[in-house]
């Protein structure tokens, strides 16, 4: 439709709608006649660049996302320039997302002092409630009311601000003249350079939203199985015996985990790709006495590489032409732990190169079973302003640095990504770590929230900041246990492993200067609660797993804010203390030193909670006051849903024990579980694994309950092809708890059980 002032376009059966409006220029995409959002609604479109041509307008569409390309269209000038934009999110009073903040989940208004910046840095024990950037960021807002979660995605990689207004705010909602006035949020975004890229994604539900970023930017990749595990790390494990007697510490505590980590000193002098001659001389023998018991080995690898003629990784480096430059054109010095390093570009020839110098025969002393860390790739400079690379640094091509500063990290992790699957000829899945992360870093791997201090206050914002991180995509993430810098107090130990054994990266880490805190040194019942915790965790694997399987094939984060589960509850919106863990686990881990009871929300009412531990039922929609003692770590399973856990101990993931423990807690349940080899890529090019479905039936079990008391044996194991069975069985009345011998019914068989 045209009028003289607009253009209307039209789609999916004129259920959106587009609207141009001519002067002054804006957009407006309506949803079922209902305006959600308004492009450049305050006239702050701008582009400045340094030398303009002309700039035109490319508007595309594709179902429920829509694109909006404002290009100018001469390419890449050097020195400041800007872009920005505005946009009016109408009805939304609640926006997500922008990682990385050191920040509550739920964005703040930005009137009160600073914007929002994305800008990766390192920043060494980092402010909370802070707005600077941190190590990664991105880009992307999530909006989200009753009916609607919304998407802005700003796909620009250089230094970005983002102000967020809302209204009315809320000194005005006191006021009953603005009561019944309609909410909006009023976003502001400027970048340094580069074009106006922003996509707007429509939901309208929160799974649909996540399907849709996950459409632009990437699924979160499989990771392999042990990674899910418990990880051991320090700056730094000295020696080769000190490795094996962690490990065998591990061991002798009964306490599992996968993955031993080497920091910087394990390398001859900060050369990366190299072993320390005197401490680990044989590095080939340490990963063979660890992959005897399934166990890996990780190290650390940095972008900076030693300048040292005498290395012929080196002469390689400088000789291929892949250091990035300086302004002058000579190559930049960037000082990092190696002393006065050379940062590595990361273009596509560079990429080629970094990647095949994790190929086994060329990196000495790797195995297959040694895997990868990249850090200070923000990157870290530490001569540098605000210890990173000047942003007149330059790329291959002639690309300043600060066109794409908030993408070096994510082409190192790339690089090295590429490498170790081309080191197995790509049968193997990768496992790297980064601290650097732009938007569709998920693809690669796992992310930590770098340098947090041994502090209550770090320990409680780890939970916002890997829920910010999980509605932007990078879903495997995680904090490190205990803080980085500084000593933790016992308790405050026992609370962050509680804590980080319910997010999905799980690594125990600590500064080279702090004392070492290997889970068996605080006494026995610190010892005991931390195995409770590990031993949980791992036996909730079969459930991560198949959440991840759900990330990788449908961009549902495996952590979810309430409101994710709960779209319609308001009071969820604001709620960052306690989350989901899937679709069936609440989860509100301790945070607080020294409390006995801790209030939590139970969302949904009709729902039904049942605390996993006592399995005392609880109805949702009311706050709840549980007692709790160190080992308590409140985790309520939803009413009606089947959670998969592996049974019996295990050392580390190759041990977990295959067969399920199912609980279904109400009339009708039901619930998933993803199998498949654990390591390799057989389950995408062969089809090699295993989906089942787990379903109770409405009124079944609670007919059998009725049933069960006067019958000699009345659970019976029913499968194709084979007599039925009667079935050993216990049955607790005090909670309605029925427990199940399957003897030999395997997950991967269709079969049935028959109560009553
Ligand atoms: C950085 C990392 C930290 C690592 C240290 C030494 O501070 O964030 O995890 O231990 O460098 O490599």
């Amino acid at each position: 439709k045209q009028t003289k002032d607009s253009v209307t376009l039209s789609w999916s059966s004129g259920r959106y709608q587009l609207r141009v409006w001519r002067s002054p220029f804006r957009l407006e995409i309506l949803c079922e006649q209902e305006l959600v959002v308004t492009f450049n609604s305050k006239g702050l479109q701008e582009i400045y660049h340094t030398l303009m041509e002309h700039k035109t307008s490319v508007i595309e569409e594709q179902s429920e996302l829509l694109y909006i390309i404002l290009r100018n269209t001469c390419c890449a000038f050097p020195g400041p320039s800007s872009v920005g934009a505005d946009l009016c999110l109408h009805g939304f009073r609640h926006v997500y997302g922008l990682p990385e903040h050191s920040d509550n989940l739920q964005l703040r208004d930005t009137r009160d002092g600073e914007p929002y910046r994305l800008y990766n840095l390192d920043v060494f024990a980092y402010q909370l409630y802070s707005r600077l950037g941190l190590y990664g960021s991105v880009p992307l807002m999530v909006a989200h009311k009753p009916d609607r979660t919304l998407g802005v995605f700003w796909l620009n990689a250089s230094e970005t601000f983002i102000n967020i207004q809302y209204s009315p705010t809320d000194h005005q909602v006191t006021f009953d003249s603005v009561l019944r006035a309609e909410p909006q949020t009023d976003v502001h975004w400027l970048s340094e350079s580069g074009v106006i890229d922003c996509m707007v994604l429509l939901g309208p539900s929160p799974q649909q939203h996540f399907t849709q970023y996950a459409q632009l930017t990437g699924y979160q990749a499989l990771p392999p199985l042990f990674a899910l595990g418990y990880h051991q790390c320090r700056w730094n494990y000295i020696d080769e015996a000190d490795v094996k007697s962690v490990d065998s510490g591990f061991d002798r505590h009964k306490i599992p985990y996968d993955v031993i980590w080497l920091d910087i000193e394990h390398t001859d002098g900060k050369r990366y790709f190299t072993w320390d001659p005197v401490h680990f001389s044989e590095p080939t023998r340490l990963q063979q006495h660890l992959e005897k018991k399934k166990r890996k080995l990780v190290i650390i690898s940095d972008p900076h590489i030693k300048v040292d003629p005498h290395w012929s990784l080196y002469c390689e480096a400088r000789d291929g032409e892949h250091f990035v430059k300086d302004r002058e054109g000579q190559i930049f010095k960037g000082s990092c732990w190696p002393g006065n390093g050379k940062p590595l570009l990361f273009n596509v020839t560079t990429r080629a190169w970094y990647s095949r110098c994790f190929s086994l025969d060329k990196y000495k002393g790797s195995t297959p079973s040694l895997f990868v860390w990249n850090d200070m790739n923000e990157p870290s400079v530490f001569s540098g302003p605000e210890l990173t690379m000047p942003k007149d640094a330059v790329h291959c091509g002639g690309w300043e640095h600060r066109d794409l500063h908030n993408l070096y990290g994510f082409y190192q992790h790339m690089a090295t990504v590429e490498g170790l699957i081309t080191r197995s000829g790509g049968l193997e899945r990768p496992f790297v770590l980064s601290r650097s992360f732009f938007a569709g870093s998920q693809r690669l791997g796992a992310v930590w929230t770098g340098d947090n201090v041994a502090n209550w206050e770090h320990l409680k914002i780890s939970i916002p900041m890997v829920l910010s991180l999980s509605l932007a995509g990078i879903v495997f993430c995680g904090a490190d246990v205990g803080g980085f810098i500084q000593d933790p107090e016992p308790e405050l130990l026992v609370r962050w492993y509680q804590a980080a054994a319910l997010q999905p990266f799980f690594r125990g880490h600590s500064a080279n200067v702090t004392n070492r805190r290997e889970p068996w040194l605080f006494g026995d019942e610190v010892t005991a609660a931390i195995r409770t915790v590990i031993q949980q965790r791992y036996s909730l694997l079969p459930y991560w797993y198949t959440l991840f399987h759900q990330a990788h094939t449908s961009a549902l984060p495996p952590l979810r804010p309430l409101w994710v589960e709960f779209p319609e509850e308001e009071s969820t919106f604001s709620v960052d203390s306690q989350y989901m863990l899937g679709g069936a686990l609440l989860a509100c881990p301790v945070t607080e030193p020294g409390i006995q009871e801790v209030k939590i929300f139970l969302p949904g009412s009709g729902e039904i909670w049942y605390d996993i531990r006592s399995v005392q039922s609880y109805e949702g929609g009311r706050t709840l006051s549980l007692p709790v003692a160190l080992d308590t770590v409140p985790v309520f399973q939803r009413g009606g849903s089947v959670v998969c856990r592996s049974v019996g101990s295990c050392s580390c993931t190759a041990e977990l024990h295959p067969d399920c423990n199912l609980l279904s807690l109400q009339g009708i349940a039901d619930g998933e579980l993803y199998l498949d080899d654990g390591h390799s890529f057989r389950y995408r090019d062969e089809k090699a694994f295993c989906l089942r479905r787990f379903s109770m039936l409405s009124g079944r079990l609670y007919k059998g309950m009725q049933y069960l008391k006067g019958k000699a044996s009345p659970v019976f194991l029913l499968s194709p092809g084979t007599k039925d069975i009667s079935a050993a069985f216990q049955y607790m009345e005090t909670c309605c708890k029925l427990t199940v011998n399957t003897g030999n019914l395997r997950v991967a068989m269709d079969w049935e059980i028959q109560i009553g």
